[in-house]
């Protein structure tokens, strides 16, 4: 099993794309996050601002309705919530997002509305978290892992990823903005493959 997928999920249409995109780009960031961040990894390369899925972020009912008219036929036992993710370099540098495993979900099933920068690369690591409680992110040191996959995720595709298998992005050098679909049943990411494996591009 890779640790992402693309996924066969219709591209969304430009008006509703650059609705979300405005919508994301109104996310305010903290830099007291990332100061926090940047202190606790210690590292010499400058971590990104992010936010994500919060509630600052209101997706209008009719952009939701929207979403689900084109997406829930996909997911026909699921009830699906949207959220989106703003990161965004700090000015003048190359930002990374450094490795973690994301609080509250097994997968990531994101929509990329702009990719923030040419090269912006989603690395896996070799760690990943193996429990159900997910209250937390879990924060790792680059230098204790090993990298085992990478990827450049390509703007207006649909990519599902093991959200509890260690990730970052690098080479953020402007704003990149994600939607993604949240399954109110938390499914997991091996069953997610299983299970929509007519989805997943090459696997069908
Ligand atoms: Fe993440």
């Amino acid at each position: 099993m890779q640790d992402f997928y693309q996924i066969d999920l219709p591209r969304l249409p430009y008006s509703l794309a650059s609705e979300l995109k405005d919508l994301a780009k109104s996310i305010t960031v903290s830099n007291e996050k990332r100061e926090w961040l940047q202190n606790f990894h210690n590292c010499s390369e400058t971590i990104a601002y992010q936010e994500y899925g919060t509630d600052i972020t209101q997706i209008s009912l009719e952009v939701q309705n929207s979403l689900k008219n084109i997406l829930c036929k996909y997911f026909p036992n699921e009830k699906i919530h949207y959220t989106l993710g703003k990161i965004e370099a700090v000015a003048n540098t190359i930002s990374i997002t450094p490795p973690h495993c994301d609080r509250g979900r097994f997968l990531a099933c994101n929509f990329i509305l702009q990719t923030g920068g040419d090269d912006v690369k989603t690395v896996f690591y070799n760690y990943e978290r193996n429990e159900d409680n997910l209250q937390t992110a879990i924060n790792l040191k680059e230098n204790d892992l090993e990298p085992r996959s990478s990827a450049v995720f390509e703007p207006n595709c649909w990519y599902v990823f093991n959200a509890q298998q260690a990730h970052g992005v690098k080479n953020i050098t402007g704003s990149r903005y994600l939607l993604s679909i949240l399954f109110e049943s938390n499914i997991k990411y091996k069953e997610f493959v299983t299970k929509y494996k007519h989805l997943l591009r090459g696997c069908g």
